[in-house]
């Protein structure tokens, strides 16, 4: 049987891949430092063992793909993949953020059969990471309001499960984005509708987001890059709708309210 290796699998989009594969009756291998294999990102012994008997695998960089040298390791990740005998590789890409353009560029080169997922902003980043707790505090603060597509990570990973059992997914980039462009504003107010509970959008500096962030106990380089990677992100040039979802399934993407209301019933932001 074929054994699909997924990276970030304790993750947002690893979790749900590994779900839809393991339903269709394929062998998984969960990667992460805590997961059923070790794998680390920085420490590249951890990569081979990781991957022995693997065919294929699911490429979710972390902390991100646009931090400095990411592409590299990308890359060097995809080379002892394919010398392992990997011969699939779906990567988890960002929307047109230099590195994770240059990380997309290194795995096609690899010599695997390819497939890159290019994701809008995860509507599960509100639910599931980073802004969980602000929203149960009551107010998100972010370095922009522009639009964006939000996408639900059940179309992503739809999109990115399929990438592994159909070959006519190889050698696509699919861009995903949710159906309509939502403001933070706007996804604040649906949050707030659904649980009866006021929670504010707050726009901020990138100087009191890094603040934010090292305040919660980010050191600082890390919050320097990511308040670099918001300001890069919400500066609107995402702020367009994509097909990639309907290109890879056939249907539509689900709307941003779908996954609040969904989400409102597992009691994960108080009401
Ligand atoms: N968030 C968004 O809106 C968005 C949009 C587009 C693209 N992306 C891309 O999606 C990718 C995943 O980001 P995410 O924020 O959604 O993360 P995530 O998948 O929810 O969580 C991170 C995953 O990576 C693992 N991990 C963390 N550090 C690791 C390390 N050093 N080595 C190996 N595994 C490690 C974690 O497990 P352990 O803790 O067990 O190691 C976890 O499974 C990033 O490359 C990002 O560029 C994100």
């Amino acid at each position: 049987m074929t054994t699909t290796l997924i990276t970030g699998g304790t993750g947002k989009t690893g979790r749900r891949v590994a779900e839809r594969l393991s339903a269709m009756g394929r062998a998984v291998r969960l990667g992460s430092r805590s997961g059923d294999v070790r794998f680390d990102w920085e420490d590249d012994s951890s990569w081979g063992p990781a991957l022995a008997g693997c065919t294929s695998a699911y490429v979710t960089f972390a902390p991100d793909l646009a931090f400095p040298g990411a592409s590299d390791t990308v890359a060097a990740f995809a080379e002892t993949a394919v010398a392992a005998g990997v011969t699939r590789l779906v990567l988890l890409s960002g929307r047109g953020e230099a590195g994770a353009q240059r990380s997309e560029q290194r795995l096609m080169d690899s010599g695997a059969d390819w497939t890159v997922v290019r994701c809008a902003f995860f509507a599960q980043n509100f639910s599931e990471t980073y802004w969980v707790e602000s929203i149960r505090a009551g107010v998100v603060e972010l370095p922009g309001n522009t639009a964006e597509p939000i996408v639900d990570l059940e179309d992503v990973a739809d999109v990115a499960a399929a990438a592994f059992t159909d070959d006519r997914h190889v050698g696509e980039v699919y861009e995903c984005t949710g159906p309509r462009l939502v403001t933070f504003d706007e996804a604040m107010r649906a949050i707030s509708t659904a649980t009866g509970r006021e929670v504010a959008f707050r726009e901020v500096s990138p100087e009191e987001f890094a603040a934010g962030l090292v305040a919660g106990g980010l050191p600082d380089d890390q919050a320097r890059d990511l308040a670099d990677l918001f300001v890069d992100i919400l500066d609107g040039h995402n702020a367009t709708l994509a097909d990639g979802v309907q290109r890879a399934l056939g249907r539509d993407p689900h709307d941003f309210t779908d996954y609040v209301h969904r989400t409102a019933t597992t009691g994960v932001w108080p009401g």
